[in-house]
């Protein structure tokens, strides 16, 4: 049994007031979800107010980044050590933004994810294909290459704690979201190559879907077999529209109401 993940991007929004006055609207909304888990990555400053408004409620919080690097001479890096300090339990590694504008490359993910892992700090890793990929027909090999490479230094005794993201990145911010089949065919993908290298834990392991996920869309998307969740940037940024989002099992129309 996979316990849904329902995780808010936040990306490079929302400073201190903002962010508490959204966990204030969400939380009283959440207070009775069950069975879900629900975590907020909001920017790093918002971080340690947070640790305080979700203590009590369902609320998770995760680092948007980490360093690899345990401690030292790594001008703007971050640790495990210090998100755990300020009350996460979750962390992105490898968004397609980090890896397309921040040079991050499959390596320094695995570094990140195992230094993670190591740290008891969940891995949300990231992978997906550009437009020009999949137009190529070339889906499989590069999320099969990203999957192998990211998570490399992963130990599979502990895979379970990880969640893989697949987010297709011609539908991250575009509005043009992967439909059930397309999303479904690369969850599936991706599960039978971790159960191929990791063995059966892979059934254990949560693939979350990102990408223009919206309250119209996530019913059908969360009816796919190895569909575990989503990944929402856009449409997390309002509390009643990710509220809808974490009510997935409602069918479309009545999710906002
Ligand atoms: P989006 O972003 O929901 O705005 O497409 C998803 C993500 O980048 O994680």
């Amino acid at each position: 049994m996979r316990i849904p993940l329902i995780a808010a991007n936040w990306k490079l929004h929302k400073d201190v007031g903002e962010a508490l006055h959204f966990v204030e609207e969400l939380a009283p909304r959440v207070a009775d979800v069950e069975g879900t888990d629900v975590v907020i990555a909001p920017p790093f400053t918002a971080l340690e107010p947070l640790k305080g408004a979700v203590a009590g409620t369902p609320l998770k919080l995760a680092g948007q980044n980490v360093s690899p690097e345990l401690q030292g001479a790594f001008t703007g890096e971050i640790s495990v050590q210090m998100l755990l300090d300020v009350g996460c339990s979750y962390v992105i590694v490898g968004h397609s933004e980090r890896r397309t504008l921040f040079g991050e490359t499959s390596e320094l993910v695995a570094q990140k994810a195992a230094a993670s892992q190591q740290g008891g700090l969940r891995p949300i890793v990231c992978v997906g294909e550009s437009l020009e990929e999949r137009a190529g027909g070339r889906t499989f090999a590069v999320v099969g290459e990203q999957v192998e490479r990211s998570l490399a230094r992963i130990e599979p005794a502990q895979a379970d704690q990880l969640v893989l993201a697949y987010e297709p990145v011609w539908a991250i911010g575009t509005g043009h979201n992967a439909t059930p089949e397309q999303a479904q065919e690369v969850h599936g993908f991706i599960r039978e190559q971790l159960r191929k290298s990791i063995g059966e834990v892979a059934g254990r392991i949560r693939i979350i879907y990102g990408g223009s996920v919206k309250p119209e869309n996530i019913f059908v998307l969360m009816e796919q077999p190895d569909i575990d969740g989503a990944l929402v940037g856009g449409a997390s940024l309002d509390p009643a529209s990710f509220f809808a989002i974490i009510r997935f099992d409602r069918p479309p129309g009545e999710a906002t109401a």
